[in-house]
């Protein structure tokens, strides 16, 4: 059988990507353009600033994908794009673009879930990894804890019922002084900070074992930090940092190892843009081995936001003759 060609769109927060991928695991291409810089100024993504730049910035990223893989739009056999969740305003650009090359180039469209996105991320460098499996995605919008029980298909076990885990990271360096993005400030000033300086609670759900709470732990580093200013106390960043990111990922952990036990799943699908946090990358990868789980993670760079995993996604969808019509439209409330 030819070679299947995925022409991949993702524009949903503020990174303009495109990538082509062959029979949707291989990367031939993957253009990131973030605009991480721009909206640092602000202390987070200014929405209107996103969808701008991604207008001025998207055919240049996608001509990049195609000519790194060496192809032109006539190759190609299919397109993805990110049609939700995410801003509004950041995902009709990709979608609209997306769009115009299928009606002018006369190739099938099929419009993406992120969500889905991230799980299919672990795809392209675990060729054996098929589902069904449990997977815990964790995005600066989302925490999910699911089965994904064939492509396209997911059950959901537990979800965050406030903020999702990365928006936790952002809020928290903001009040501690990090600014944005707030992951990977964290995952930094927490090196040289001791995880069991400050206990900050561990949220649970009442009735709900595998849902998320992470807006308690937030609340309490602020009162922490609040208490220690009126007292005169000096605070250590790097400390604080360390505790909350601890609990963090002890909630994460025991959330996923106790439902892939309970289940009898022997293997846990980590993925989101805080699946590039090291120390939980390593925690999640000890506790899981304590119980004969073996961790799927994907590299860092196919963790946050990328349009190679759209376009694993987008071709699992265009295998089995789904196509979206150029109706499609963005839809920022998208769950999974
Ligand atoms: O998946 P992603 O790129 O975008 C969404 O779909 O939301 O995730 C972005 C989130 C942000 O909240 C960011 O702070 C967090 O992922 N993040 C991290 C790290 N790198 C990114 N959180 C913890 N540690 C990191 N190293
Ligand atoms: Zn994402």
């Amino acid at each position: 059988m030819a070679d299947h060609l995925t022409l991949a769109i993702e524009s949903s927060c503020d990174e303009t990507a495109a990538a082509v991928l062959k029979n949707g695991r291989t990367v031939l291409s993957n253009v990131i353009d973030s605009q991480i810089d721009i909206h640092t100024k602000y202390g987070g993504v200014v929405p209107e600033i996103a969808s701008r730049n991604h207008i001025a910035n998207i055919d240049r990223v996608i001509r990049k994908a195609l000519s790194d893989a060496s192809v032109t739009l006539q190759d190609i056999d299919g397109i993805g794009v990110t049609k939700g969740p995410g801003l509004v305003g950041a995902l009709l650009v990709g979608v609209a673009e997306a769009k115009a090359l299928a009606f002018a180039a006369k190739k099938p469209l099929i419009g993406v879930n992120h969500i889905e996105g991230h799980v299919c991320a672990n795809f392209i460098e675990h060729p054996e990894l098929e589902p069904p499996f449990l997977c815990l995605i964790v995005s600066g919008g989302h925490t999910h804890l699911a089965m994904m029980r064939d492509y396209g298909s997911f059950d959901i076990l537990g979800r965050t019922v406030d903020d999702a885990a990365g928006e936790a990271f952002d809020k928290v360096a903001r009040a501690i002084g990090l600014g944005y993005p707030g992951g990977p400030k964290i995952e930094k000033a927490a090196k040289e900070g001791r995880p069991d300086a400050i206990r900050f609670p561990r949220g649970k759900v009442d009735d709900s074992r595998w849902d998320f709470s992470f807006s308690g732990m937030k609340s309490a580093v602020l009162n922490y930090l609040n208490h220690e200013e009126m007292m005169g106390n000096p605070v250590s960043v790097p400390d604080v940092a360390a505790s909350f990111q601890q609990a963090v990922i002890d909630v994460l952990t025991e959330h996923a190892v106790d439902a892939a036990v309970e289940l009898g799943q022997k293997r846990l699908v980590l993925a989101g843009g805080v699946a590039a946090n090291k120390t939980l990358r390593t925690a999640l990868e000890s506790a899981c081995e304590k119980k004969g789980i073996r961790l799927y993670v994907p590299s860092p760079i196919y963790c946050t936001d990328n349009a190679a995993m759209i376009g694993t996604a987008a071709y699992y969808h265009l295998i089995k003759g789904e196509r979206d019509g150029l109706e499609l439209n963005a839809e920022p409330g998208l769950r999974l």
